[in-house]
Formats: C-alpha cells, sequence, structure tokens
C-alpha cells in the first residue's frame, strides 16, 4: 500500500466553550481556551491517502486534484474564519482540534474515491496534534 499526503495551512480564531455547563465549569475544563474574547492558531492540516499506483498515471492520486478539494471545502470556509461560527466548517460543534479532525474528514471524504482517505492530522500548534482516521476505524 501506498500513502500520499497534502499539507495544507490555514489561520483561525476559537473558543472553546460548551454552552451546556456553566461559565465556572467550562473555565475549569478549557482554562485560558475559554477566554471570552477567543485566540488563534496557525493550523496545519495533513491529508493522507491510500492506493495503488494507477497503471498509466503512475499516482496514487493526482495531488493537484487533492489541492483543489482542500481548497474548495476546507481552506475556503476555514482560513481567516472563526472556527465556532455555526455555519462553518464545524457547523457548531466544540471547537477542539479532535472536531477540526473530524469535520476535515467529513468535508473531504465525499469528494475522494471511496476509501481512498486514510488520515486526517491536525496541527493545532507545534506540539499539540490530533490524528482521525474515519468513522469505520477502530
Ligand atoms: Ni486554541
Amino acid at each position: 500500500m501506498l500513502y500520499v499526503s497534502k499539507r495544507i495551512r490555514f489561520s483561525a480564531s476559537h473558543r472553546l466553550h460548551n454552552p451546556l455547563l456553566g461559565a465556572d465549569e467550562n473555565r475549569r475544563l478549557f482554562g485560558e481556551c475559554n477566554h471570552i474574547h477567543g485566540h488563534g492558531h496557525n493550523y496545519e492540516v495533513e491529508v493522507l491517502v491510500k492506493g495503488q499506483p494507477d497503471s498509466t498515471t503512475g499516482m496514487v492520486m493526482n495531488l493537484r486534484e487533492l489541492k483543489e478539494v482542500l481548497d474548495r471545502e476546507v481552506l475556503a470556509r476555514a482560513d481567516y474564519s472563526c472556527l465556532d461560527a455555526p455555519e462553518g466548517l464545524l457547523g457548531g460543534r466544540i471547537s477542539t482540534t479532535e472536531n477540526v479532525a473530524i469535520a476535515v474528514w467529513e468535508a473531504v471524504a465525499p469528494h475522494l474515491p471511496v476509501g481512498a482517505l486514510h488520515l486526517v492530522r491536525v496541527h493545532e500548534s507545534e506540539n499539540n496534534i490530533v490524528e482521525y482516521t474515519g468513522p469505520d476505524a477502530i
């Protein structure tokens, strides 16, 4: 099996906050990330696709096509956005890095060949990284 990846970067603001919890509980859970004015990150997202090289092209997937999907489905919706916007990429989910990874998967997978998407890796910062292998993975 071959794994091919594309990396994109976007900048976005967010605030970790669960409206179902009170102010004190939110502060206890999320600490500084619950600050009322929010804060921003330069996110780095890696998307890995898997497969065998096509006999004609020699490619698992044309990275130009993958880039077009990522530009349209992720960057256009997330770059210079507030990730907490209900109409945004996360659709109102709490803007943890876990949920960013899930949202990227859900945005990208339908536009790739079935089963091609292998992993979404999101770097929220240099040291905070989340990997998601999809809803069907064990
Ligand atoms: Ni943050």
